[in-house]
């Protein structure tokens, strides 16, 4: 069954822009709470869709309403926030993105799929694609990292993932929040965007392209503007370039309220312009705000909006409940009325252990410390997230459960259940008093073996969670500094949402693992990596900064005329710092050494081909992330002295060598030239492959494209 024949026909425009309304039940709060009656709305067919509404029955009566007791009976379509995992919880996605894999990303998105529709829930607001070089801001947590070919990447494998089930495992998908978002100035949240035409094309909107190719059926506009345009009436970006120059024919869904928001923003002076402004861009759907409700009606009488462009709205808001099934089945995703929900399955926890110990960073390990070869007698496991499950689902938990989640402790004692453990908190993540600092010290020196767990509150990233200090919140540098001193080696666990600027405990301490938020399964995978039991396998998919002042830090800085040069006062430096990062996109230490050596690059007509050997040196399986860079070293612009192309995941036996291929098309050494039309500039290149972007990382190989 399609769209019911004639039903725009048959609507008033009070209906017409029902459909256009999406109201927040507040089963979870996502946004400043509004005091709505949403029952009557639906009854009223004032409301067209909900969202922060998931579980069967409380589905099933809210779609009764729309269906049995409206003028016309048009189903609902229900919407949440399922960014990593609906009730088993993934690692944060800027943790995943550490793992560079496709297949993983895929992989969880699919089960996080599986859950919310089997929960009534039709459409994700994910994945969140937002490129951000500033872990100032809170959301860079939600996100894919600092790069475009990984956010491209992830953009597409998140799409497949959510969509690829059958009717009832599969929900509909929003990338978000188009576009810049990320680039908010200071890092702070819902702050302007002032960008250049290039790096939006380059950076921003790339992933954006990706999950719109890959069948994204919606897009939500950043709460942002970009160069006072805010992005929710912005004509330019949403019309021309995603429904003109792209071809999208899904539907805009705008952010939680910001279409009210517009007349805040200073570009609408009452509703009735904030309304016709964004709907004349292209937003269909009003999140919250009812500015639709309150404006348009308004907005039309004085000739504002052409009820042609709202026809067109509402046909796409039907087109989506179409493909979602609900013409045919308004219950498809919250079952029969006597349909008991799934549990949690067994597979979707232990994917989440897989994808959680893949998402582990080891960013420092000297002498080898790690893996722990036998259990130790007495354990000392220090710090505010040392049995802190609610911490480890991170923001954005869906219909995550805290009593489902296992926190370090709980994965350390299942993994050495002979070893006695001493717990001690020493301080509470933030504020609070050096409560007892002493006996965390006390604990540590009576054990054989330490572990500090470190880090930032799951509240502490994600939206609106912006932080001018990326430094350890409270007084943890305290707690750390008093439990290093005591000079045993100690190995940190890093919980956080953002890169932690924490250089004392990174000199101090022997290994250093950032954990970022992993979820459910994350004490048992924390447990699997300290054991050896998997090897570590992530590399950072951000830059890691030594001090907030670096800030926005990332590994694709262009030269200038004047790059830095130790000996020369007057070259691009700080007087107090290095350049360098604390560590590079790409940073992650193998449990053993790794060889890669120089590349070999040979252009086969209109491709490049490159070859490098890799080998695993050491006595245990590792899983290697190669990287390949490019350099254009001249052309019309100047370019960055790194631009990722391409990165490959391989296994690598203790002992073996394998030949890495990759084959570029040659517009992998182009650029966007004049009115940013790609260009290939014939000249030199450098070629690098990498274990990281770290420059003592890189093996080279120059190449002449002709
Ligand atoms: C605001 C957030 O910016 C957006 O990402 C989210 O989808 C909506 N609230 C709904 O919760």
């Amino acid at each position: 069954m399609a769209v019911p024949d004639g039903l725009i026909e048959r609507m008033t425009l009070r209906e017409k822009i029902g459909q256009l309304t999406m109201a927040s039940v507040d089963l979870v709060i996502s946004g400043p709470v509004a005091d709505t009656d949403v029952e009557r709305g639906v009854r009223e067919g004032r409301i067209g869709s909900l969202f922060n509404l998931f579980g069967r029955p409380a589905v099933r009566a809210a779609q009764r309403v729309a269906v049995e007791e409206t003028r016309l009976g048009v189903p609902l379509f229900f919407g949440f926030d399922v960014i990593h995992g609906f009730r088993t919880i993934f690692p944060i996605p800027l943790a995943e993105a550490c793992a560079f894999d496709p297949a993983l990303w895929e992989a969880t998105a699919r089960i996080a799929a599986v859950e919310a529709a089997a929960e009534g829930v039709d459409l994700t607001f994910a994945p969140m694609i937002d490129v951000s070089r500033d872990p100032r801001w809170g959301r860079i947590a939600e996100g894919p990292g600092e790069d475009p070919l990984v956010g491209v990447r992830l953009a597409a494998a998140k799409v497949r993932g959510y969509r690829g089930g059958g009717p009832t495992a599969a929900v509909a998908v929003t990338a978000k929040h188009f576009v810049a978002y990320g680039a908010s100035v200071a890092g702070r949240d819902y702050a302007p965007v002032d960008i250049s035409e290039r790096t939006l094309a380059e950076v921003y909107l790339p992933p954006f392209h990706a999950a719109i190719v890959a069948g994204a059926e919606a897009v939500m506009p950043a709460f942002t503007d970009v160069e006072g345009t805010p992005m929710t009436a912005h004509h330019g970006l949403l019309t021309e370039v995603l429904r003109g120059r792209w071809g999208f024919r899904g539907v805009i869904i705008s952010d939680y309220k910001a279409i009210a928001e517009l007349m805040l923003h200073g570009v609408a002076a009452d509703l009735a312009e904030a309304a016709a402004l964004a709907l004349n861009a292209g937003v269909d759907i009003d999140m919250m705000g009812f500015a639709y409700e309150r404006g348009l009606p308004a907005a039309v009488e004085r000739g504002l909006v052409g009820v042609a462009d709202i026809d067109a709205a509402v046909a796409r808001v039907l087109d989506l409940k179409d493909r979602l099934g609900l013409f045919e089945d308004p219950y498809l995703r919250s079952g029969p009325a006597d349909a008991v929900p799934p549990a949690m399955a067994t597979r979707h926890r232990a994917v989440a252990r897989a994808a959680a110990g893949r998402s582990l960073v080891v960013l420092r390990n000297a002498g080898g410390l790690l893996p722990y070869a036998v259990p130790a007698e007495r354990l000392a496991v220090i710090g505010p997230l040392a049995d802190a499950p609610a911490a480890m689902l991170g923001p954005w938990s869906g219909a995550g459960r805290v009593e489902e989640a296992v926190g370090v402790l709980g994965g350390l004692r299942a993994a050495w259940p002979a070893s006695a453990i001493e717990v001690v908190r020493g301080v509470p993540v933030e504020g609070g008093d050096a409560q007892d600092i002493a006996a965390a010290v006390a604990a540590a020196r009576r054990s054989d073996r330490v572990i500090l767990c470190l880090g930032e509150a799951a509240w502490m990233s994600g939206e609106a969670a912006s932080r001018a200090r990326i430094d350890l919140p409270g007084r943890q540098a305290e707690l750390a500094a008093a439990v290093l001193a005591i000079g045993a080696p100690v190995t940190v666990l890093l919980f956080s949402g953002r890169p932690i600027a924490m250089p004392d405990v990174f000199d101090r301490a022997v290994a250093v693992v950032a954990c970022w938020l992993p979820g459910t399964e994350a004490g048992h995978a924390v447990a699997d990596l300290l054991t050896g039991r998997i090897g570590p396998s992530a590399r950072l998919a951000v830059t890691w900064p030594r001090h907030v002042g670096q800030v926005p830090i990332h590994y694709a800085a262009r030269a200038g005329g004047r790059p830095e040069d130790p000996a020369d006062r007057y070259t691009s430096k700080y007087l107090d710092l290095p350049n360098t990062p604390q560590f590079a996109f790409g940073h992650g230490l193998a449990y053993g050494p790794i060889r890669l050596d120089a590349p070999w690059a040979t252009v086969r007509g209109d491709a490049v081909d490159v070859v490098a050997d890799v080998a695993n040196e050491g006595d245990r399986l590792e899983t290697v992330t190669v990287f390949l860079f490019v350099r254009d070293l001249v052309a019309r612009v100047a370019r960055p002295i790194l631009e990722l192309r391409d990165f490959k995941q391989i296994a690598l036996p203790a002992g073996a060598h394998v030949t890495v291929t990759f084959r570029l098309a040659r517009t992998a050494f182009g650029y966007l030239g004049d009115d940013l039309a790609p260009t290939v500039e014939p000249g030199e290149f450098l070629v690098h492959v990498g274990l990281s972007a770290d420059p003592a990382d890189l093996r080279t190989t120059r190449l002449r494209i002709d």
